[in-house]
Order: C-alpha cells, then structure tokens, then sequence
C-alpha cells in the first residue's frame, strides 16, 4: 500500500508526518512550485519514499547514485497550468516558452514540446538539443552569441532574441547575405530591481543583458531604415530568477507597452510582448513564492490594464518560465558515506556528490532540505552538515539538515533539484555526472545516462612525448 504525504503536521518528528510541505498534494490544485516534493509523491508500506508511483530506494539500486529522478506528471502539470492560466487571464493570445537552460535534455525538451510549449535556448548546443527533440517553436537568447550559432538559428527558423548593437548588425549582415530575414524580438534592460540573488538580477540598468531603454529609438530607427535582414517582431524584458514578489512583473508590464506604445511611430510590425520568466519555487518549508496562476494573473492583467490605457491592442503575450516549470519535478537521491563529528561543533554527513551535481548552494548560497528515503517514519533526531565529496571546504550540500540517524549506504533524496542542477553541473574532481531518470506510474526510463570513466577521457590527447 502507498499513502500520500499527510498535509496535517503530527506530534512526532518524523519526515513523512512532520513536514506538511512535502506533500505534493492533489494534481490540478497545487502549483507544482509552491510544492517541495514532485506531486504525488507518497510513502510505501517499506516507509520508502515514492516519487511517480517508483519507490526511490529500489531506483538507485537499479539506476545507481547519485541520480536525478524526474517526475513526469509533475512537469506536464506545471507546463499545463502556465498555458491555462495565461488563457483564462490573458483577453489576448500568449504563449508559453520553456526556458531551458534550467534544464536542456531531449527528453525534457520533447515533453516541452508536447505539450505544446515554445523552447528558449541560448547557445548553438541548446538549440540542436531542442532540435534533436521535435521542438519547432524556438527562441534564441544570449548576449553573445557566435555567428555560427545566429547561423543555426536562422536555419532552424528560431525566433533571435536580439541583445545588443553587435548582434543586431552582425545578424542583419548575414540574413541579408542569405537571402534571408530573420524574425527578431529586441531584448531590453528594464531597470527594474527585485529582491533575488545578484547573480541571477538581471532586469537592473547595469546588466551584461539587453539593449539599454536610451536606445530604443535609435534601435528601431536602424531597423526601420537600414534593417533589410531582420523583422522586428517583438520585445523582450527579464527581470531575474527566484522572484517571490509580483509587483516586480506588474511593472515590468507597464514599462513593456511604453515600449511597444514607441514602436509604433516606426511602423515595425511588432506583436508579441516577451516578460521573460522569474518565478520562484519551494526550495525549503519557509519558502513562499506565488502560485503559478497568481502569477500569470498579475503579469496579464498588469498588461491588459496598460494596454487598456494606452488604447493599445493586445499583444501576443511570451513569458519565459524555467524553474517554476522543472525544479520541482525533480529530487536528487544519493547515498550517504563517511560521517565525522567534531565534538561540540557538528556532525558531517558526506554524500557521493554534492558541487558537481548540485552548484547552487556553493554558488548562490542556496538552502536545500533533505529526506531519508528509506525510513521516512524515523525520528529525527540529529541537525547534521550535508557534506559533498568534492575537495572544496565550501562543498556543503545543506548547513544545517534535520535526519534521523544514518548509517553508510542509505539513502537521501534533495528535493526541488530540476532546475539548473543537471543544466549546470559539471566534472570538478572528474566526478561523472549523475544519471537521470525519468518516473511516470510506477514506470523509470533512463533519460540521461551516467558518465563513465571513459567518457571523462574522451576529449583528452596524450601527446607522443608523453608517452610512457
Ligand atoms: C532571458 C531569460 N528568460 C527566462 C529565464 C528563466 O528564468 P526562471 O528560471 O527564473 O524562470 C532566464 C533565466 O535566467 C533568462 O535569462
């Protein structure tokens, strides 16, 4: 038998009855990122954790550890609920557009894609991945991109999201040379702030994004006069990442069609209002972002209501969700290895992965929760440091993490992990990237297959002389 996670909090500290959180609740009324754990995530009559109807202890005996165990449900939901949303509020018509450097895979981009959501990318290996999976509606950012890779872009008949003075003439020179015209969206800094990391602000005036809003004149006077390779189609703004406050987006909204109120002194054929994404998700219980569709009312409103006043017509409305469509989706299981206490200070507790899966906390200082998978009713009774594997003082999985007690080859799951982990992990301390499998009513296919040890070497040359 398998119970759902209670979302009544318990007398007795355990995982599966404390942490209301957890419970991925009813499919269609939770908002996957308002959700730690992927939706219907359950415990079994083992007092495993079970995430898409597979018990998580059975997967990392048959798909090894550490792994990326992706829900598949629970990504569908989001992408549904962004597009219902976005129709029930929006008087116009919109589009969903998955922004995939959360997490750039064939499988994740083909379900993208089936569910009838565009694909943002934003180098020439994002793009082929889409590609590669079937997507056809693609957007290519990036504040430099190469000229192969606006090549590949035009071939693939993206949608260039335009950055810069040097991306602009440069695409204009090589459409017009092929005989070409590219559709083009101008991307812009809005100058608005909003309380998130600084690394991942981006919507302030000093910013490596976007054309400054001084030059939009200037920017649409080019196009409307010498720019024969390029269709200026629309325009693009992105404020940041993990966003928990909506007004952010409301002005963002209004900035947007005093924009797109300039544009039409110049006559370009410009239809599509791109607000980027943004909003943030539960990484831990005091986390508190808004839901899915609190978010999309603000953001259509706001706009309906500006163009209302601007006697404008509704544009077709973009945004640009990562995060909020995958990184709850997601859970990342390893097993646990080498403990060490140093009295009256702390215990560690050392993972098999850690900064090369996972390089958010070392880099953004980001608080992660964790769970004991295979006794979810265990007490628990010790705050201990998640220590990961690598040589690096600094990689520390979580803090300070609540676990009942634990011996060498359990395992543990980290939740919220299915955006930029997988898309940002890397091979410090030549660790292969985990594999990654994809969990659907009681069925796991290997989406991502782990690296070997031979795939580590495979762009190294040993030169002649230094051969023994
Ligand atoms: C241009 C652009 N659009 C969309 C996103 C996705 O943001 P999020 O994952 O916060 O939704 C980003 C993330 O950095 C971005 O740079």
């Amino acid at each position: 038998m398998v119970s759902t996670l209670s979302a009544e909090p318990q007398p007795s500290a355990s995982q599966a009855t404390s942490l209301q959180y957890l419970s991925g609740g009813e499919f269609s009324s939770t908002s996957p990122n308002q959700s730690l754990l992927p939706l219907g995530a359950a415990v079994n009559d083992s007092d495993h954790l079970v995430i898409g109807g597979c018990d998580v202890v059975k997967l990392v005996e048959e798909f090894g550890s550490p792994l990326y165990i992706l829900d598949e449900q629970t990504l569908r939901e989001a992408c549904r609920q962004y597009k219902q949303s976005f129709e029930r509020h929006y008087p116009g018509e919109s589009l969903i557009v998955y922004a995939s450097k959360a997490w750039n895979c064939l499988a994740v981009c083909a379900i993208a894609a089936q569910e009838g959501i565009a694909i943002d990318v934003v180098s020439g290996g994002e793009l082929q991945t889409a590609v590669d999976a079937g997507a056809s509606e693609l957007y290519f950012h990036g504040n430099n991109k190469s000229l192969d890779e606006l090549k590949l872009g035009l071939e693939a008949g993206a949608y260039i999201v335009v950055d810069n003075w040097h991306e602009l003439t440069s695409l204009n020179q090589i459409a017009a040379e092929t005989g070409r015209v590219a559709p083009i969206l101008l991307r812009l800094t809005p100058g608005i702030e909003c309380h998130t990391h600084e690394y991942i602000r981006t919507g302030h005036i000093d910013s490596k994004f976007g054309f400054d809003p001084d030059q939009l004149e200037a920017v649409f006077a080019f196009i409307a006069k010498e720019g024969k390779g390029v269709k200026c189609v629309g325009l693009h703004a992105h404020i940041g990442s993990q966003i928990f406050e909506l007004q952010p987006h409301h002005d963002l909204a209004e900035v947007m069609v005093r924009w797109f109120e300039t544009a039409k002194k110049y006559d370009l054929p410009i239809e599509q209002l791109d607000i980027g994404g943004g909003l943030g998700i539960r990484y831990t219980e005091s986390d508190d972002p808004p839901s899915i569709d609190e978010w999309a009312k603000t953001v259509c409103e706001s706009l309906a209501a500006a163009c209302k006043a601007s006697d404008l017509p509704f544009p077709k409305l973009l945004c640009e969700p990562g995060r909020s469509l995958i990184g709850s989706a997601c859970v990342t299981a390893y097993t646990v290895g080498s403990q060490k206490t140093v009295p009256g200070i702390r215990t560690y507790v050392a993972v098999d992965g850690g900064m090369s899966d996972n390089p958010r906390p070392i880099t953004y200082q980001s608080v992660y929760r964790v769970l004991s998978a295979g006794k979810m009713s265990a007490p628990l009774s010790q705050t201990v440091t998640l220590a990961g594997k690598h040589c690096e003082s600094g990689d520390v999985v979580i803090q300070s993490a609540s676990l009942p007690e634990l011996s060498a080859g359990e395992i543990v799951v980290v939740p919220a992990t299915g955006a930029y982990n997988y898309s940002m992990a890397s091979n410090y301390n030549r660790v292969p990237r985990p594999a990654a499998v994809l969990v659907n009513q009681g069925n796991a296919d290997l989406i991502l297959r782990r690296e070997t040890y031979e795939d580590l070497v495979r762009q190294d040359r040993l030169p002649d002389s230094l051969r023994a």
